[in-house]
Order: C-alpha cells, then structure tokens, then sequence
C-alpha cells in the first residue's frame, strides 16, 4: 500500500475494494505471525483438548458413584466405589495439571507474537520516511504501540486460551449430557432461545460501545501527547487551563462510556444467571418426577444438574471473546497499515558503489512538491563543484531548507534527480550516503547518553582521541571539561543540562567527527552568540577544506567563509556568483547585504 494507501484510522466508510484490501494485508500479517509458532500452537491445543475431556468426565463418575458403587459397597463390594474414586481423583488432578501447564505454554508463545508485533513496528515506523511522520501524528503511532497491542494482547491473553477452553467445555458437557440424559439435554435446550436473545443485545451492545470506547481513548493519547510534545508553547501561551478543560471533556467521555460498558454487564451477567438457574431448575423438576417414577437414577439426576450448571460457565467468557476478537482485528487492520507503508526513500535494491565520495552535486531538472501538492521547487537545475562551499540564502519560507533535505535525501525528487559524484542519490545505499552527506540543523537534537556518546554517533567506535579533536575543532571543548563529569556527563542528567547553542556545538562536533564528504549547515548557527559562532566560523574555515558545503544562514556573517553565494526566491535560484561580486551589484543580495550591515552598527 503506499502512502496515500488505505487507512480506516476515523472510521470512515471503505469501499467494497478497499475493506477486501484492509482485511487482506491483516490476514496476511495473521499468517505470517501464527506460521512460525504453529506447532506450539497445536500443542496448546491438544493440551487443552485433553484437560476439558478429562474434565468433563467428573459428573459422569458421580452418576457411577451413587448409582452403581454405593449400592454395592452397602453391600460389602468395594471395587466400583475405588475405581470411581480413583478415576475422578486422576482426572480431576489431570485436568488441572494439564490446564496449568497450558496456561505457561501458551502465555510464552503469545508473548512471542506479541514480541514480534512490536519489534516489527518499532523497526517499521522508525525507517518509514519523514513524509510519513508529518502525516501520521506522533499521537497515532503511540496508539499502535499502546492501544492496538495492547487490543491484540487482550486477546491473546483472555480471549484465544479462554475461548477454546470455553467452546469445548460446552461441546463436551453437552454431549455428555445427551448420553447420560437426552430429556434434561433436551430441558435445556429450550434455554438456547432466551439465550441467544440475551446474547445478540449483549453482542451488539458491547460492539457499539467497545468501538467508542477505543476511539475515546485513543483521542485521550492523542490530546496528551500533543500537550506534552508542546508543553513549551502550552506554557509560554498560558494554555495550561484550556488545555484541562478539552482533556476533562475527553476523560469524561470515555468514563461515561466505560459506565455504559459496565452496565451492559450489569444486565448481562445477572440474566445469565437467571435463565442457567431456570434451565436447572426445569431439569431437577422434570428429573425428579422421572426419579420418583423411577424412570431415572438420582446419580445421573445430580450428574445432569452439574452438567447443566457448567453448561451455562463459559457463556459470558464466549459473548466477549467476540468483543476482544472485534477489537483486536481492527487494531491488527491499524497495525498492518503501518507495516504496508512503503518506505518512500527506498533503500536501492542494487545500490551503485558509492566508494571515496568527492562531493560533486547536482540537481537535474528537478520539480519538488510535499504531499499536499504544492509545487516548492519548479524545474530546478543546479550543479555544485566539489569543494566548494555555498551559502544559500533568501527570503524565509524560499524552499532553503526543502534543498537541504532533498540532499540529505529526506525526500525523494518528485521529477528529476539529485546526484552526487554522478550517480542518483536513489541508486546509493543509505549507508553510503549517511557516510557522505550530513546535515545540521537548528535542532541539534540529543539523545540520552553521555556528551561523549553523543559525538561519537557521527562516527561510530570512535576513540576519545578522536572526539576531542572534534570538540576542540568547533570550540566546544573546554565547555565540555567544565561540566561535571567532562565527556562522560549524562546530557539527560542534572548538570548534564546544556543550553541551545551548546547543543548546536555539540551536534557540530558529531558532524565533523563524521568527516562527510557534504555538509549542510541548516541555521546550523542560528542559537549561538557573536562570539561563539566567529569560533564555529574559524573552525569551519579549516574543516570545510576539501569538502562541499552548503550552508543556509540569516546571519550573512557566512559568507566571510564562502566561495560562491546562492540567492533563492519562491524555490528558484535569482542570483548566483561570487559573494564580493553580488555585493558589488545591484540586486536583491546586494540590499540584503546593506541592510545586514546597516544593522550591525
Ligand atoms: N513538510 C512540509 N509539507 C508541506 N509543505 C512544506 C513542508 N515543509 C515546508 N513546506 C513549504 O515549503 C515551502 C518552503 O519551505 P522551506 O522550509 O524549504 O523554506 P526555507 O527557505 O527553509 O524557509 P526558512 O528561512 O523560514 O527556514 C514553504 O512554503 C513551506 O510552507
Ligand atoms: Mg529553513
């Protein structure tokens, strides 16, 4: 499926095709799960098998008992009494045993799927693009993780040993009731019609408010998550009361819809009750007349009574099976949409062998567009040296950035090709091209670890050596030394705290360990001060040697540094030449120029 693929995320209608599709890429996730564990999977089953059988021979043994074995002890023969004695001991303790051991079986094979759902996710969401991470909210991707497994694992827990378990201690009472009784069997059969009725309300009840149920607390993720990914903006706009106000409406909800859940139980469970005490009442009357008439045993009367109690055990679990079964299933159509994302900046199938990249780029007839369809970049042709260092520059929202991360190849041409050294970045590993291309931005994202650690990640196995070469080179180093525990301080760590343009110094040193034959600077130096960013600047001039850079700032400060400056307007490039020439001229850089130097003084 691809990315404007099937999702049935708001519930909205599908078509015919498009339920068929969802239905099917969810069997086929079913399938490849179960096919592994199959053989754990029919042992489970024999066991249970095996259990219920033994279980059900109980009030068959009574019936023996009083019937046949007391009798003939009262008259001195106690055979029949230790052999039923005896059998109901080993089926009793049998069944048990085998049900015990069952229940750790099966629990370690469903942790197993379980296990393999959510590495699959995991690996699966992490790869998907960025593309698809600016449509799929953060929000919906913890609701697959949390929500959907969790759905999935109801299931597994509750819903798969319990219903088995259920739908054969039913099949067997039953049967061993009809060939002990067939007139209480029939007795009870006549409960089936009040049954039924009770049971497709409660069916459809319990779908239509399960349904609501998922998607309030779904909504509950979704609204926490948002205020917590914002809490900043939440804060600094004093959001804090409106934002508790939305969240009481949603919390609300789904409390008012869990009561409902609730008190359809309510009716459920105690209807039960009533309609399995009249089904045994009807039995023990019938069966006492037949008794008094002496048409029937009392031992297989009692033997019918606990059948016919037992019958009635497992309904509830079965009536909600369907339920867990209902959820789990759509969590599993949710979950499989995700995993038939297509990853849409494909690692190449036969990747071209990049070897000691140069840094030559080109963009080729190139047209560029989000998903939303805007056009960004029309037509775009631009070839870049290696070793030359560009600063690019124009007015916010140009499509500076869009460049950037057509480079990096965060996003695929929707027309054309970006090359480097001639070959399509499509047709390079990614592992390759991580190696020659590496951006930073304003972000300057840290990851827990140490600060050490955190260098390191430009360039993996590292020596010390190498990343206070790095630190030094951009000045970070004798920063790093003041705090606590030098290169080993933990950034998540009281101490360990940095600011903005700490951090941007940092993520400059994970970017020059890397030593990439492309480095894009993206505001790169936007948080840092005058001074320290004249540091960064003197660091660059050494380490830009030799490498092709593009480097995207509105400080014009860079282009001390540069060799050749790109001025970009509504994604197309109006100037490009030489920084000294376009100062001298007369266009848009020019007054940019002015202006930036008017603002100096
Ligand atoms: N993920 C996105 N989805 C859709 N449109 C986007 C996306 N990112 C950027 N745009 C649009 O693309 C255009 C160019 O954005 P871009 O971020 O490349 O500008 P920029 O030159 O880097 O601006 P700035 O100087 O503010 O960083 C803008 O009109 C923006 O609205
Ligand atoms: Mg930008």
């Amino acid at each position: 499926m691809s990315m404007h693929g099937v999702n049935n995320e708001d519930n909205t209608e599908l078509s015919k095709a498009e339920s068929k599709a969802v239905r099917e890429r969810s069997l086929k996730l079913l399938f490849e799960l179960v096919r592994p564990i199959r053989a754990r999977l029919a042992v489970s089953f024999s066991m249970i098998l095996v259990s219920r059988l033994l279980g059900v021979v109980g009030p068959g043994l009574i019936a023996v008992a009083i019937d046949s074995a007391i009798p003939m002890a009262l008259k001195g023969d106690m055979q029949l009494a230790w052999l039923t004695a005896g059998a109901y001991l080993v089926a009793a303790i049998g069944s048990a045993s085998l049900m015990a051991y069952f229940l750790v079986y099966a629990q370690r094979t469903n942790q197993g799927v379980l296990f393999e759902i959510r590495d699959r996710l995991f690996r699966h969401t992490q790869r998907l693009s960025l593309e698809f991470h600016e449509k799929y909210t953060s929000g919906r991707v913890i609701s697959r993780q949390t929500n959907d497994i969790d759905a999935i694992k109801e299931l597994l827990d509750v819903g798969g040993n319990e219903m088995i378990a259920g739908i054969l201690m039913m099949i067997f009472t039953a049967v061993a009731l009809a060939t002990i009784d067939l007139t209480s069997f029939l007795i009870l059969t006549c409960s089936f019609v009040p049954l039924f009725f009770l049971t497709y309300w409660f069916q459809k009840q319990t779908k239509y408010w399960y349904r609501k149920s998922r998607v309030a607390s779904a909504k509950l993720i979704v609204h926490f998550v948002e205020t917590m990914t914002g809490i900043r903006a939440v804060k600094a706009f004093r959001k804090e009361k409106r934002n508790q106000d939305s969240y009481n409406v949603l919390v609300e909800d789904y409390r008012s819809i869990n009561a409902k859940v609730i008190s359809i139980f309510g009716i459920y469970d105690p209807g039960l009750v009533v309609i399995g005490n009249f089904a045994v009442a009807a039995v023990l009357l019938f069966g006492g007349i037949r008794v008094i008439e002496g048409d029937l045993g009392i031992g297989v009367l009692t033997a019918a009574i606990l059948y016919g109690k037992r019958f009635f055990d497992p309904m509830e679990q079965l009536a909600q099976f369907y339920n867990a079964y209902q959820s789990a299933n759509s969590s599993l159509e949710k979950i499989s949409g995700v995993l038939e994302e297509d990853l849409s900046v494909p690692d190449p199938e036969h990747p071209v062998e990049l070897g000691e990249p140069k840094g030559h780029l080109a963009f080729e007839d190139v047209e560029f567009h989000y998903s939303n369809g805007k056009t960004i970049l029309p037509n775009f042709n631009l070839d870049i040296p290696a070793g030359q260092t560009i600063a690019l520059v124009g007015t916010t929202g140009a499509g500076k950035s869009t460049l950037a991360k057509l480079v990096s190849r965060f996003y695929d041409p929707s027309v054309g090709q970006v090359k480097l050294d001639d070959i399509s970045l499509r047709d390079i590993s990614n592992h390759d091209l991580r190696r020659a291309i590496v951006m930073v931005t304003q972000e300057a994202y840290l990851f827990s670890g140490t600060v050490g650690e955190n260098i390191a990640l430009g360039k993996p196995g590292a020596t010390i050596e190498e990343i206070v070469e790095s630190a030094k080179a951009v000045g970070v180093h004798e920063f790093i030394e003041s705090l606590p525990d030098g290169y080993n301080t933990d950034v998540n760590k009281r101490g360990g705290r940095v600011s903005a343009g700490q951090r941007q110094l940092i993520s400059f040193a994970r970017a020059f360990i890397a030593d990439p034959a492309v480095l894009i600077l993206d505001e790169a130096t936007a948080s840092l001060d005058i001074p320290s960013e004249r540091l960064v600047q003197h660091g660059l001039q050494t380490l830009l040697k030799g490498r092709t850079a593009i480097i995207i700032a509105h400080r014009l400060s860079t282009i001390s540094i540069a060799d050749r400056v790109l001025v970009m307007e509504h994604g197309k490039i109006i100037e490009d030449d030489k920084p000294a020439t376009l100062i001298a001229g007369t266009g848009k850089f020019a007054k940019m120029h002015k202006a930036w130097r008017d603002s100096l003084v």
